[in-house]
């Protein structure tokens, strides 16, 4: 059985949490596309001790290894910003993309969440779902996630941080951000956690028969 939700929208809108949920409701694997490209983004910089050279990104997106995946210090906001960079390198996307589109229609349903995965991974997802809400919510809920590790980060900085990224993402010429045009776009600005895995939840069971 291939089943494929594909969850796409910009940085802090509730994705990872909305796609875990829907995986574990229904089975399904879950892959968390935008770690693939963290992984390379810290790498690069390290490698280039700061500077990101395409050539050695595109090098080591075809060679990320679990490690890289397993790396603590993924979630941090320089993490996101070098993703972000990464991504809108032609060779590092197409690196990424054959494990991406195989990841999509294994056997058993997969949930991915990324920018492209409507659009460009698996334009034959079964269901897609565009999550989003205000710059402002996203800004203070990414605040929540980071301000205990880093007690001296602003809601302001984190808003700059994200509007920087969502603006790279969407004007990058290859796979920008953007809604799949058969994606159901969910605007969760004024609803809690819940109410959106609720919603999520209700689309997924429409469409899949479960078998
Ligand atoms: O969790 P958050 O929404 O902040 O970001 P993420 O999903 O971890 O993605 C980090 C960055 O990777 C994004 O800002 C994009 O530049 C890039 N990305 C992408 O280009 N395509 C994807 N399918 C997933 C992430």
């Amino acid at each position: 059985m291939k089943f494929t939700v594909a969850i796409d929208g910009p940085a802090a809108a509730g994705k990872g949490t909305i796609s875990r949920a829907v995986a574990a409701k229904f089975g399904f694997a879950y892959l968390d596309t935008g770690s693939l490209y963290r992984a390379v983004g810290v790498k690069a910089l390290e490698v280039g001790r700061g500077v990101i050279d395409p050539v050695i990104a595109a090098q080591l997106a075809g060679s990320l290894s679990q490690t890289d995946l397993d790396r603590g210090d993924l979630r941090t906001a320089m993490a996101g910003q070098a993703a972000s960079k990464v991504a809108a390198i032609p060779e590092v996307r197409a690196a990424l993309l054959e494990f991406q589109k195989t990841y999509a229609r294994r056997d058993g349903g997969a949930v991915l969440d990324g920018r492209d995965i409507g659009t460009v991974i698996c334009p034959e997802a079964e269901v897609k779902i565009y999550v989003t809400a205000s710059d402002e919510i996203r800004a203070e809920r990414r605040h929540k996630e980071l301000v205990q590790a880093k007690p001296e980060l602003t809601v302001a900085q984190v808003l700059n941080d994200l509007r920087a990224r969502d603006d790279r993402d969407a004007a990058r010429d290859i796979a920008p951000m953007k809604p799949a045009d058969d994606a159901l776009v969910l605007d969760t600005s004024d609803m809690d956690i819940a109410e959106a895995i609720k919603q999520a939840l209700t689309l997924v069971r429409s469409v899949y028969d479960g078998t």
